[in-house]
């Protein structure tokens, strides 16, 4: 007997649910209802029976493990074929436990979008069974908790950010530093050392922040970057590196430029184009209203 006879579908949801990156805190309410509904729970390891570090953030949220949770093995290897082979093995594994009706919930660390297995894994399962559902509940990046921890912003006004793993160099890495006022290195680990010879290179290691297993007990915010030189790091690490001095061209049609377009209408308390005609709010000054 089914004994979840409310699905009737072939196959139960595939359900990411973002766990965020470390604290259980940061689990959205919509991620804690998932974990509690009927869903089977599935979570990857690096290798069988390994700690699962999404585990952990629910673990240490409070919930028991259901004795019924799935690991999938999504080894860390560059050799192709037993990756290739890992993410068959997991695929099949999923689309199995998903004819069964039930829902599965793969739970992820951080953000589902964000450099997740969940994305790759959805993709794959769906290349078996096209009419598996998918629903990515999103969660808290990295490195938005990095930023908030590490006391920085990402971005303010009109500033640019740009998101990139390490691994594309430092040569790229120095060009985006022109290009972008925050640059937020992911999987920093391999690279590190050579990225802080770039910063010290570029005078910005005083305003860079290294985070490690954000949220997590061991979280790591190190503000003096010239102390990791051969220091051993998590992979769960990265690096927030902002560059004050970068050299911006003249925006074509940012807030800057349309602040100083409205403040002589909003002085004369007519409505704003580009508020669709909309008032400022009273004890709003124009240019605020202008920058929302
Ligand atoms: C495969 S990606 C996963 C990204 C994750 N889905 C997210 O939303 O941030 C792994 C990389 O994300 C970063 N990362 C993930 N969790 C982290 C944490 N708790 N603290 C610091 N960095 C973390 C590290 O750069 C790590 O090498």
């Amino acid at each position: 007997m089914n004994p979840h006879p409310a699905n009737t579908a072939r196959f139960g949801r595939l359900i990411g649910i973002s766990l965020g990156p470390g604290d259980p805190e940061l689990v959205t309410r919509r991620g804690w209802a998932a974990l509690q509904s009927d869903a089977r729970w599935a979570y990857p390891v690096k290798k069988a029976e390994e700690s699962s570090y999404a585990l952990d953030i629910v673990r240490r949220g409070g919930l028991s493990i259901p004795a019924d949770a799935v690991e999938l093995v999504f080894p860390m290897t560059r050799d192709a074929v037993a990756l290739a082979k890992a993410w068959a093995r997991a695929a099949t594994q999923v689309v199995a436990l998903l004819a069964e009706g039930r829902d599965l919930a793969f739970l992820v660390e951080g953000d589902a979008s964000t450099y997740s297995t969940f994305r790759h894994l959805a993709r794959t399962v769906r290349e078996l069974a096209p009419e598996v559902e998918v629903d990515t509940i999103p969660g808290v990046s990295s490195f938005a908790a990095a930023a908030a921890v590490a006391d920085l912003a990402l971005a303010e006004e009109d500033e640019t950010m740009a998101v990139i793993p390490a691994a594309y160099g430092t040569t790229v890495i120095d060009h985006l530093l022109d290009e972008f006022d925050t640059l937020v290195l992911m999987k920093v680990k391999p690279l590190l050392d050579e990225v802080l010879d770039l910063l010290e290179r570029r005078g910005l290691l005083a305003t860079s922040c290294f985070v490690e297993k954000v949220g997590a007990p061991a979280q790591r915010v190190v503000h003096d970057l010239a102390s990791l030189r051969g220091a051993q790091v998590n992979y769960l690490s990265l690096l927030l590196v902002q560059n004050p001095k970068r050299a911006r061209g003249e925006l074509r049609r940012g807030c800057r430029k349309r602040a100083a377009q409205v403040e002589p209408q909003a002085t004369a308390q007519a409505p704003s184009p580009d508020t669709g005609g909309a008032a400022a709010h009273p004890g709003e000054s124009p240019a605020a209203t202008a920058l929302s």
